[in-house]
C-alpha cells in the first residue's frame, strides 16, 4: 500500500483498544509479501512453518535462524509497512534467557523485523521477559505449538478439558504478565479463547481458535491450496492456485512438445542489416581460419 503508514504498537494497541479486529497472515517470500502488502494485511509473520510450506520438511524443528534470517529479509523488502513478527526457530529461545535474546536480535537488527515470536508458556516467561527487556516486542503462542508437538500428541486441538484450559488460561495471563505484547491462540476452543480475550490487556489473535479474538491469523499456504500434504480444518480456503499453477504447467510442457510455444511475441529479432553484417563478418573470419 504505497500510501500506508508504517504499522506500529500504537497503531495496533488502538485498533485493539477501539474493537477493531487485526489482520495477520503468514508469509515467507518477496512477491507474496508485495501482495499481501497490497491487500492490506496489517501483520506478517514469517513462521518457522517455512521449514514445511517452502522447504519440504515434515515438522518445523530443522529450520535454522539463518533460514529464517534470510525469509524475513525478503519479506520485509515485499512489505515494507507491515508489522513484522520473526518467528523464533526450535532451540535458538529454548535453551537460556541469553540465547533468546541473541537470536530475537537477530531478527530486529538482520532482517529489520518489527517483533519476535516464541511458543510456550510459563516455563518460557523468563525468555520472554529477557526479550521484552532488550527492548524488542515479543508475541506468546499458546495451545497447539507445532515446536511441541511430539509431546502434545500430534497436531490436535488443545485445550479441551477444565484442566488444561485451565493450564493455558493461567499461561496466557503469565505471558502477558512477562511482558507479551500480543498472544497468539492456535486450535483451543472457541469458548477457552473467549475467556482469555475477555480477561487479557493485550491483543488475542486466533489461529483456528474462533470469532472471539482481537485479530485472526491463517497460514497463507493453506488459504490457496499451496500446501500439498494436507489441509488444516481451520483453514479457509480463498483460491485454488495450486490447481491454476498445475494446469499451467502442464499446459507448457504440452506446448513446447508440440512446438505451439514459443510464438512470435515470444522472441527478440534483429534488423537485416545487422543480420547480414554478422553474416559477412562470420564468412570472413572463417575465409581467413582456411
Ligand atoms: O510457524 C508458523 O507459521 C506458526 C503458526 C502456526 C502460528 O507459528
Amino acid at each position: 500500500m504505497a500510501d500506508r503508514k508504517k504499522i506500529n504498537l500504537p497503531y495496533l494497541y488502538k485498533k485493539y483498544a477501539d474493537g477493531e479486529p487485526i489482520t495477520m497472515l503468514t508469509c515467507y517470500d518477496y512477491p507474496t509479501a508485495y501482495l499481501q502488502e497490497e491487500a492490506g494485511i496489517e501483520m506478517i509473520l514469517v513462521g518457522d512453518s517455512l521449514g514445511m510450506t517452502m522447504l519440504g520438511y515434515e515438522s518445523t524443528l530443522p529450520v535454522t535462524m539463518n533460514d529464517m534470517i534470510r525469509h524475513s529479509q525478503a519479506v520485509r523488502r515485499g512489505a515494507p509497512t507491515v508489522w513484522l513478527i520473526g518467528d523464533m526457530p526450535y532451540m535458538t529461545y529454548q535453551p537460556c534467557v541469553e540465547d533468546a535474546i541473541r537470536n530475537a536480535g537477530r531478527f530486529m537488527a538482520e532482517a529489520s523485523c518489527d517483533a519476535v515470536k516464541l511458543e510456550g508458556g510459563r516455563e518460557m516467561a523468563d525468555r520472554m521477559a529477557g526479550i521484552v527487556a532488550a527492548g524488542i516486542p515479543c508475541m506468546g503462542h499458546l495451545g497447539l505449538t507445532p515446536q511441541s508437538a511430539s509431546s502434545l500428541g500430534g497436531f490436535r486441538v488443545q485445550g479441551r478439558d477444565a484442566a488444561r484450559a485451565a493450564r493455558i488460561i493461567e499461561d496466557a495471563k503469565i505471558l502477558e504478565e512477562a511482558g507479551a505484547y500480543s498472544i497468539l491462540l492456535e486450535m483451543v476452543p472457541e469458548r477457552i479463547c473467549q475467556l482469555i480475550t475477555e480477561r487479557a490487556h493485550i491483543p488475542i489473535i486466533s489461529l483456528g481458535s474462533g470469532p472471539h479474538a482481537n485479530g485472526q491469523l491463517l497460514i497463507y499456504h493453506d488459504m490457496f491450496g499451496l500446501y500439498p500434504r494436507f489441509k488444516p480444518k481451520m483453514a479457509k480456503v480463498y483460491g485454488n492456485a495450486g490447481e491454476v499453477i498445475l494446469n499451467g504447467l502442464k499446459d507448457y510442457v504440452k506446448e513446447v512438445i508440440d512446438q505451439s510455444f514459443p510464438q512470435r511475441e515470444h522472441w527478440f529479432t534483429m534488423k537485416d542489416d545487422d543480420y547480414d553484417d554478422l553474416l559477412q563478418h562470420l564468412a570472413e573470419s572463417e575465409h581467413n581460419d582456411d
